[in-house]
C-alpha cells in the first residue's frame, strides 16, 4: 500500500518528501447557505495538494465533481441509516447504489465508508449503539461481495469520547473503552482488525480547552509545555499526542496491537468563542502541521506516517450551534472559499497562503447597515432579533471578532448578514425604515462585514437560511439524528464531548 511505501521511506532514508503534503486529508461539509459549487471546491483541493477527502453525505453533484481525479474519498452513511444497515439487504443496496455506480474508469476513487459519524457519542443516549456493529459488518460484507473488499474498506468515525483512563491512574498508558459500549468496542475493533481496516478517531483539543476552563493552554498546542504529563518515564506536552496514545492503549486491551488509527477530524475553528480566532488558530495548525509533516508520530507509536483529515475544509454558516458558537467557523477556508491565515499544508512551516476558490463571483459592494438617525431602541433590538434568527450572528459574542461593536454596530452586522443572506433582495434592508443601503464598508478590525457570494443563478433569494438556533422557537431542538431528512447533516461535525481522559489529563495540572 502507498502508506507503507511512505512509512517505510520516512522511517529509513527521513527525507522530507511530499509524502505529508500528499497524504493530508480533509473534511468537506456544506451546511452553508450558499454552496460553492462542487467542481470549484474539487479545483481548490487540487490548488491545495489536499489528495484525500472525507464526506458526510452521498450527494450525486460532488461525487460527480469528483470522478476522474485521483483525490481518494471517504464517503459515509449518516447516523439516521444506521439501523437500516442492520438489514443485509439494504446494506447491498447501499453499496450498489452509492459505491458500484461512482467507481471504476474515469470514476471516483472511493477508499473507505464511514459508517454513522461518532455514533457513540454519550449525548445521543446509546441510540445507535446496537445498530453500529450490524451495519459495519453488513456493508463490509456488501463490498465484500461485490468483490471490492480490498479496496475499500468501512471504517467507524468516532470521537474520543469512547475512551478514558481511570480516575487513580489519568495517563494514556491507563486507557480503555467507556464501559457502556465495551462490548460493542471490542466486537468492532476485532471485525476492523480481521479486515485490515483503519481505526478511525476525532480528536478536538479545541473542545477541551473550551470545555474546562482550568485546561492547560499550551497542552491544547505543540509548542511545548513547562509541565509535562508523565506517563511513568514518558512526557506527554500535547493533548493530541495523549488522546491518540490514549486510545493505541484501549485498542490493546482487547487484545489488538498494531491496528492502523486515523484522525478522522482535528481543528480549530476562528470565531464564536473567545479562543476561537485566527491567530489561534494558525498556531494550532502550524504545530500539528509541522509535526505530521516530520513523521514523528506519537510517543508510542513514534516515527510514522498518520492519516488525518482536518476539520475543516470549509465554514457552514447555517450548521446547528448547539455544541457552541463556534460550531459554524471550522473551515480553513470561509463557506466562499476565501483562505483565513497563512497556512503551509506542507508541514515545513513556510508562510504561505492557501489556494482560494476560483470563479466564484460576489455580490455588488454594497451592505445594510442601521441608519445614524434611528433611535428607538426596542425597535432596533427588535429588528436585530429577528435578523438573526435567519442569518449567522455568531460574531458577535463576547470575545468574537465582533465582539466590540457597541449597540449601533451590532444592529448593522445583524442587519448587513440578513440582507446578504437575502442575497440583497429589494426590500431585505428595510426593517421598519431602520435601515439603510451603503457602499461604504462598515468593516472595523478584525470584524467584517462579509458580501456574500452571488446565486448561482439569478434566482430569486433564498429562502431564509434552516437556521433556528438563534430563535427561541428551535432552542430545544434536539441533537437527534433521528430523521431521515436532509437537515439530519445538522448532526455531523465536531461534536460536543471530550474524552474524559482528557478532564483527567488536565487535572494534573492544578
Ligand atoms: C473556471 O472558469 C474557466 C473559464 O470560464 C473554466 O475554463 C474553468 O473550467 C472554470 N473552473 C472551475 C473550477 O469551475
Ligand atoms: C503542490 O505540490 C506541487 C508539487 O509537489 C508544488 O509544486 C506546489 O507548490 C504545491 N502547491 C501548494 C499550494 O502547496
Ligand atoms: C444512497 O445513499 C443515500 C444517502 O446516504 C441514501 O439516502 C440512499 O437511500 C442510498 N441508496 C440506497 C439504495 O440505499
Ligand atoms: C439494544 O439491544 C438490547 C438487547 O437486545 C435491548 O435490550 C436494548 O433495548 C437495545 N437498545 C436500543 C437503544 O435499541
Ligand atoms: C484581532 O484578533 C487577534 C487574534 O486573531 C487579536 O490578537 C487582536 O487583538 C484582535 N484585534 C482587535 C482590534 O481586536
Ligand atoms: C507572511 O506573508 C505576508 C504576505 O505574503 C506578510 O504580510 C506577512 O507579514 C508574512 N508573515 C510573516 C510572519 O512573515
Ligand atoms: C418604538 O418602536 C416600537 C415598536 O418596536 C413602537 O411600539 C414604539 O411606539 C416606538 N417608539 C417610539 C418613540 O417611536
Ligand atoms: C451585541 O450582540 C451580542 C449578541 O447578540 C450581545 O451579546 C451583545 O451584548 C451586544 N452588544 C451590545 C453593546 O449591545
Ligand atoms: C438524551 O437524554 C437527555 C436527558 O434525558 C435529553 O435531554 C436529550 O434530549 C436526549 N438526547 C437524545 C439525542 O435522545
Amino acid at each position: 500500500m502507498e502508506r507503507g511505501g511512505c512509512l517505510l521511506l520516512f522511517i529509513f532514508v527521513g527525507l522530507l518528501s511530499s509524502c505529508a503534503v500528499e497524504g493530508l486529508g480533509v473534511n468537506w461539509g456544506a451546511i452553508s447557505q450558499y454552496r460553492l459549487p462542487p467542481k470549484v471546491v474539487v479545483q481548490m483541493l487540487k490548488d491545495n495538494n489536499l489528495t484525500k477527502v472525507k464526506l458526510f453525505e452521498m450527494d450525486d453533484s460532488i461525487m460527480k465533481a469528483l470522478a476522474g481525479t485521483d483525490i481518494e474519498v471517504m464517503v459515509a452513511i449518516p447516523n439516521y441509516l444506521l439501523r437500516t444497515m442492520t438489514s443485509p439487504n439494504a446494506a447491498t443496496k447501499w453499496v450498489e447504489k452509492n459505491i458500484t455506480q461512482y467507481i471504476g474508469k474515469g470514476g471516483v476513487n472511493i477508499k473507505y465508508v464511514g459508517v454513522g459519524n461518532e455514533p457513540f457519542l454519550t449525548s445521543y443516549n446509546g441510540s445507535y449503539v446496537n445498530a453500529t456493529y450490524p451495519a459495519l459488518k453488513n456493508v463490509q460484507t456488501a463490498l465484500n461481495e461485490a468483490g471490492l473488499g480490498d479496496k475499500i474498506k468501512a471504517t467507524v468515525p468516532l470521537n474520543a469520547d469512547i475512551y478514558l483512563s481511570p480516575t487513580n491512574n489519568y495517563v494514556p498508558s491507563g486507557g480503555y473503552f467507556r464501559p457502556d459500549i465495551g462490548k460493542e468496542m471490542e466486537d468492532i475493533v476485532k471485525f476492523l482488525d480481521k479486515n485490515k481496516a483503519p481505526f478511525t478517531i476525532n480528536i478536538y483539543p479545541f473542545i477541551n480547552l473550551y470545555q474546562n476552563p482550568g485546561f492547560p493552554f499550551d497542552y491544547a498546542f505543540f509548542d511545548g509545555i513547562k509541565y509535562p504529563l508523565m506517563d511513568k518515564d514518558t512526557p506527554y506536552t500535547n493533548s493530541f499526542d495523549a488522546a491518540y496514545d490514549t486510545l493505541v492503549f484501549a485498542l490493546e486491551t482487547v487484545g489488538v496491537k498494531d491496528m492502523p488509527i486515523f484522525i478522522g477530524e482535528v481543528g480549530w475553528p476562528t470565531d464564536g468563542d473567545r479562543n476561537a480566532n485566527k491567530q489561534l488558530a494558525e498556531k494550532f495548525y502550524s504545530g500539528l502541521l509541522k509535526k505530521l509533516g516530520s513523521n514523528q508520530g506519537t510517543p508510542y507509536r513514534p516515527k510514522q506516517y498518520i492519516e488525518v483529515y482536518l476539520f475543516g475544509l470549509l465554514d457552514e454558516d447555517a450548521k446547528s450551534v448547539d455544541p457552541g458558537n463556534f460550531e459554524r467557523h471550522w473551515g480553513i477556508f470561509t463557506s466562499d472559499g476565501q483562505p483565513k491565515y497563512p497556512l503551509d499544508l506542507s508541514g515545513k512551516g513556510k508562510n504561505k497562503t492557501l489556494v482560494g476558490a476560483k470563479n466564484v463571483t460576489f455580490l455588488p459592494k454594497k451592505w445594510c447597515v442601521l441608519k445614524p438617525t434611528a433611535t428607538n431602541t426596542s425597535a432596533i433590538l427588535q429588528n436585530s432579533k429577528y435578523a438573526c434568527n435567519f442569518a449567522d450572528c455568531t460574531p458577535l459574542g463576547l470575545g468574537c471578532s465582533c465582539g466590540q461593536l457597541d449597540a449601533k454596530g451590532n444592529a448593522s452586522y445583524a442587519f448587513n448578514i440578513y440582507y446578504q443572506a437575502q442575497a440583497q433582495k429589494d426590500g431585505s434592508c428595510g426593517f421598519d425604515n431602520l435601515a439603510m443601503v451603503t457602499t461604504k464598508d462598515p468593516s472595523q478590525g478584525n470584524c467584517t462585514f462579509p458580501i456574500m457570494l452571488a446565486p448561482p443563478t439569478p434566482s430569486p433569494a433564498p429562502a431564509p437560511a434552516p437556521t433556528s438556533s438563534h430563535g427561541p422557537s428551535s432552542s430545544s431542538e434536539a441533537d437527534d439524528a433521528e430523521s431521515p431528512k436532509p437537515s439530519s447533516s445538522y448532526y455531523y461535525g465536531p461534536s460536543i464531548l471530550l474524552a474524559l481522559a482528557f478532564q483527567i489529563v488536565a487535572s494534573f495540572f492544578f
